[in-house]
């Protein structure tokens, strides 16, 4: 399984010296939490723009940009120069089909497109894009802040989303995101998780490439 260090919770005095750790640790990516402060109420649109800029000059490990905002062409525009390997957008900021269609060949201009859903959005409405995007973005926390715990019910969901996409011969991935830490990650694994976001539980840990290692090796 590979791993997506969110920098959400980064101290922005420390925060470049904290990249420094992560990318020594060998994170997989950095996940570029996004929040405009009307999708969910925090609005980190400036702190995450100064880290994806600095991060561009620090290291090559890509960044894995998650929006959670509801004018997502705006946002792509801001994050796309600095050339993210991929942008989540949320299906719930979308107001019906040809606009998520319209979104996912938008985003595909610059880079990998992933589609987000919230804990209580269930799997079968994004079934229909799942051939069109790189990645499936399941939150297993509510979208808005760190540090929450893990909601178990959507441990569920990710199963039933494996599923179908064995049965479909789909090759898109999936990404849990929030509350992941060293007690819950094979459970997700077990699931078919992909790629697991790790915030609170990495970055208040004292050994960067012990943690990242341990999460990796379950
Ligand atoms: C929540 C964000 C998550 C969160 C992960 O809205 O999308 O990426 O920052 O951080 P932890 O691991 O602390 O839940
Ligand atoms: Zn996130």
């Amino acid at each position: 399984m590979e791993i997506s260090a969110s920098v959400l919770s980064v101290n922005e005095e420390e925060s470049v010296h904290t990249f420094y750790r992560l990318e020594t640790a060998h994170t997989d990516y950095f996940h570029i939490d996004v929040m405009d402060g009307k999708f969910v109420k925090n609005d980190t649109t400036e702190k995450m723009k100064i880290y994806s800029d600095n991060l561009k000059n620090i290291t090559n490990i890509p960044l894995d940009v998650h929006l959670m905002v509801e004018d997502i062409k705006k946002y792509v525009d801001i994050f796309s120069p600095n050339e993210p390997s991929i942008i989540s957008f949320h299906i719930e900021a979308a107001k019906n089909k040809e606009e998520v269609i319209a979104l996912i060949k938008y985003i595909k201009q610059y880079t990998k497109v992933g589609i987000a859903i919230n804990p209580n959005t269930s799997i079968e409405n994004i079934y229909e894009y799942l051939s069109l995007v790189h990645k499936v973005l399941v939150m297993t926390v509510e979208p808005g802040k760190g540090g929450q715990s893990l909601i178990l019910e959507t441990i569920d969901k990710i199963k039933k989303l494996k599923e179908y996409i064995v049965s479909n011969n789909l090759d898109t991935e999936i990404e849990a995101d929030g509350g992941i830490n060293i007690d819950n990650i094979k459970l997700l694994k077990d699931a078919g998780t992909d790629i697991a976001v790790v915030g609170t539980y990495l970055i208040n840990s004292k050994d960067y490439r012990f943690t990242i290692n341990k999460l990796k090796e379950i």
